[in-house]
């Protein structure tokens, strides 16, 4: 077994990639003898590149936040850039990759409707990503709803390349994607996923937002007027939303979660959903502000899970130019 995921530095991180995919760390199985967690900085200059010093801020902070999680013990973490292997295979990838498949990803199409001009890094961007991947040997990608699509590519992309040099070098990747948590959704409009890229503050919750922030947030999330509480994606996707995030918070059954809330009112759910997550992130808040005025421990990090994931990254681009055949 091996799990790879990675997570853009586009901006801060949010409740949704906690759930989404932070919080899979926790699982049972996985161990820094088998997983890495890729700081994906290539990938962060697709859309709208980050000025050079905003760029640094922005990977730091994610990192601190990931040290701060104690993610760190869990797992290997190391950037994306330190490892050339992953532009090196990129290219490779590109190659076996064909236009009408990039053509059908969902979120280049949107992306693409939302601007007029888009970069072609954009377009090619998942073929990076199944280079990720594929470097690692990885059998699970954690990830969130919105990626399924991209693993799915990836996992066309290395079937094809095997086939056609008539190996087993790539290993195919199952993506894991928890049910419950697969989506967490936007707090003003839930038919939208809460994404760190939204202009609208009271959308999303940062990992960095005070407790009375959360609050506000929460106590202006978008409900309906049914007035019961009950886990219905489809009737009641916001309080469904609120059910989803208190279970993941709490870490318990969607059972459990409901029993809890019978017979109670919006606002004490929202309250509730509130505590539940300050109880998690005030701590965690501490020890990020203290890692940011020290950054010997984001070094050290960043020194170790980049000596990780090379020796496993260069061995592979190696057996990737020898089946091809370049001398
Ligand atoms: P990104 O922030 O786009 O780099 O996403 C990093 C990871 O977090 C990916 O696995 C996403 O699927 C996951 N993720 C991002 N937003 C959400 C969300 N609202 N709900 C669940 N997972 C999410
Ligand atoms: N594309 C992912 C996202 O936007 C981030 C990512 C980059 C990733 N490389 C990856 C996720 C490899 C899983 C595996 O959310």
């Amino acid at each position: 077994m091996r799990i790879f995921t990675g997570l853009k530095p586009t901006g801060e991180l949010t409740l949704g990639n906690y759930i989404g995919s932070i919080l899979n760390f926790d699982q049972n199985g996985i161990t820094k003898d088998n997983s890495l967690l890729c700081i994906a900085d290539l990938h962060a200059i697709t859309v709208n590149p980050p000025e050079n010093t905003e760029l640094k801020r922005l990977v730091r902070e994610q990192l601190a936040m990931y040290i701060a999680l104690n993610i760190h013990n869990k797992t290997n973490i190391y950037l994306q850039s330190h490892i050339p292997a992953h532009s090196q295979l990129a290219w490779i990838l590109t190659c076996f990759s064909k236009n009408g498949e990039l053509d059908r990803m969902t979120q280049y199409k949107d992306k693409k409707d939302q601007s007029s001009s888009t970069s072609t890094g954009l377009y090619t961007y998942p073929i990076l990503m199944a280079a990720d991947i594929l470097l690692y040997d990885t059998t699970h990608v954690p990830v969130g709803i919105d990626q399924k699509q991209h693993v799915e590519f990836c996992r066309n992309v290395a079937d094809r390349f095997n086939s056609y040099y008539n190996c087993d070098l790539f290993t195919i990747p199952e993506p894991i994607i928890d049910q419950n948590t697969k989506k967490i959704y936007s707090l003003t409009d839930p038919s939208k996923k809460m994404s760190k890229s939204s202009t609208t503050p009271k959308s999303h919750i940062l990992l960095t937002d005070s407790r009375s922030v959360v609050l506000k947030k929460m106590k202006s999330a978008v409900t309906d007027s049914l007035g019961i509480i009950n886990y219905d994606v489809e009737n009641q996707p916001g309080v469904s939303n609120l059910l989803s995030i208190y279970m993941a918070m709490k870490n318990i059954s969607m059972n459990e979660t409901l029993n809890h809330f019978d017979q109670q009112s919006y606002g004490f759910l929202k309250t509730e959903v509130a505590a539940s997550i300050s109880d998690v992130l005030e701590p965690v808040q501490k020890r990020y502000y203290e890692i940011l005025e020290d950054e010997t421990i984001i070094n050290e990090v960043l020194t170790s899970g980049a000596k990780f994931a090379s020796k496993i990254a260069s061995k592979k681009i190696d057996d990737v130019y020898s089946i091809i055949g370049y001398l």
